[in-house]
């Protein structure tokens, strides 16, 4: 029996529908059990991850689990999966991640990290998933998109190498269900480096009429994005995004040597979601 946390979330979804198309036992934890949509067939638990007393029940029989990285919730996880008997978790966390620093760069990375140190000094054999930025990070232009062709939006030539959700599903079914990925740290990105104007041309492709990136500065981008945004995550964002500029995001093959497919490239997931933009 496999538990997927974030199932009704973008990756954790088809984490569900992966494992099930083959066939596997599949249990989803959710906070709102009204509000999940999920295939037939999968047993819906009502839990939360930073309510470890309601750990015990949902990981009961489970062996293998899809872990959503929520803050502060490693120690508790752990010592819940051990209990259970839990063999292996596969973790989606984050390429901000840096082994080598003493103290990561950002709260972002900093919750990850924690989150992979209580894995690393538990039971069950972990597998992190580091994910570089992902396609739908581009879902909050929709709105400006169905509106209009015009994105108004800061940093233009801001970099990233967008990964398409399904791929990372792959990836996760992979290491949860095949031997061989127990203690691997395994950087996932989309196959190119594009900038978020490019992005946006993509979009407006796939939608089919063209869409025109507007830059805005970032102080009136920021005074905007303060009114739904936490600081830290502000911060960051701001921080990535003005470094990135003229340097291209690293591309990893990693998705391909999982699957043995070639990532998705951002017009392919642009496509997936036209319904998103229209
Ligand atoms: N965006 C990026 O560029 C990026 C880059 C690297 C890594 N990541 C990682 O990927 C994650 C985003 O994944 P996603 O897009 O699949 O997520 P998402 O679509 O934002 O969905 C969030 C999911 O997490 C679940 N969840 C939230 N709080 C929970 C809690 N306390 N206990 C149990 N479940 C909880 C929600 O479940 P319910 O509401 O149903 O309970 C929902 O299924 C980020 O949070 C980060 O860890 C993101």
């Amino acid at each position: 029996m496999f538990l997927v946390t974030g199932a009704t979330g973008n990756v954790g979804r088809h984490v569900v529908e992966r494992l099930v198309a083959r066939g596997e036992k599949v249990r989803a934890l959710v906070r709102d059990p009204r509000r999940a949509v999920l295939p037939v067939g999968v047993e819906v638990v009502e839990g939360d991850l930073s309510r470890p007393e309601t750990l015990d029940a949902a990981l009961d029989c489970v062996t293998g689990v899809f872990l959503f990285a929520v803050p502060g919730s490693g120690p508790a996880f752990v010592e819940a999966a051990q209990r259970a008997g839990v063999e292996r978790v596969v973790l989606l966390s984050s390429n901000g991640v840096d082994d080598t620093a003493a103290e990561q760069a950002n709260p972002i990375a900093a919750y990850h990290a924690e989150i992979e140190q209580a894995l690393r000094g538990g039971k069950p054999a972990w597998t992190f998933l580091r994910s570089a930025h992902m396609a739908t990070n581009a879902l909050p232009w929709a709105g400006q998109i169905r509106a209009g062709d015009v994105v108004r939006a800061p940093y233009a030539g801001a970099t990233s190498a967008p990964i398409h959700e399904a791929d990372l599903a792959e990836v996760a079914v992979v290491a949860l269900t095949e031997d061989g990925h127990a203690g691997q740290v395994y950087p996932l990105s989309g196959p190119a480096s594009l900038t978020a104007a490019e992005q946006v041309t993509l979009i407006g492709e796939a939608l089919g009429r063209p869409l025109v990136f507007e830059e805005l500065t970032p102080e009136v981008a920021r005074e905007q994005m303060s009114r739904f945004m936490p600081p830290f995550i502000l911060n960051t964002l701001f921080e990535q995004w003005e470094q990135s500029v003229g340097n291209p995001a690293p591309v990893y093959d990693t998705v391909e040597r999982l699957t043995g497919r070639p990532a998705r490239a951002f017009a392919q997931w642009a496509a997936d979601r036209v319904a998103d933009f229209s």
